[in-house]
């Protein structure tokens, strides 16, 4: 279990990159605050396995509704990773479980 980031690092709309330690080839993670909840997943999408963002924890659309991947538009429910628009349309982020203690967000796998 590891520890990403401080929740108060990310706002409530709002998302962070963490890279993975140690481990540049393997695809980081994205933490997602959205309406008090917190929601994880695999910095990689569905339709060509590149990162989502092309600015450093730029995730969200301008109405902090939706992932959106930057590369060719498609856009990610924030609450389950599948996309509703886009190239990879009915597929999904991979979830990554994360559970927050002690106002920190960590990784449970
Ligand atoms: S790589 Fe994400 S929409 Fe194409």
């Amino acid at each position: 279990m590891a520890y990403l980031c401080k929740l108060s690092d990310i706002a409530d709309p709002g998302a962070k990159g963490i890279d993975p330690e140690g481990a540049p080839e393997q695809p980081g993670v994205i933490v997602v605050r959205h309406g008090g909840a917190v929601y994880g997943y695999v910095n990689a999408c569905p339709h060509q396995g590149t990162p989502l963002e092309t600015f450093p924890d730029r995730f969200l659309d301008r109405d902090g509704r939706h992932l959106i991947c930057t590369t060719h538009g498609a856009r990610f429910r924030i609450t389950d990773g599948s996309c509703v628009a886009g190239p990879c349309k009915g597929q999904s982020l991979a979830p990554v479980a994360l559970t927050v203690e002690d106002g920190w967000v960590r990784r449970e796998s």
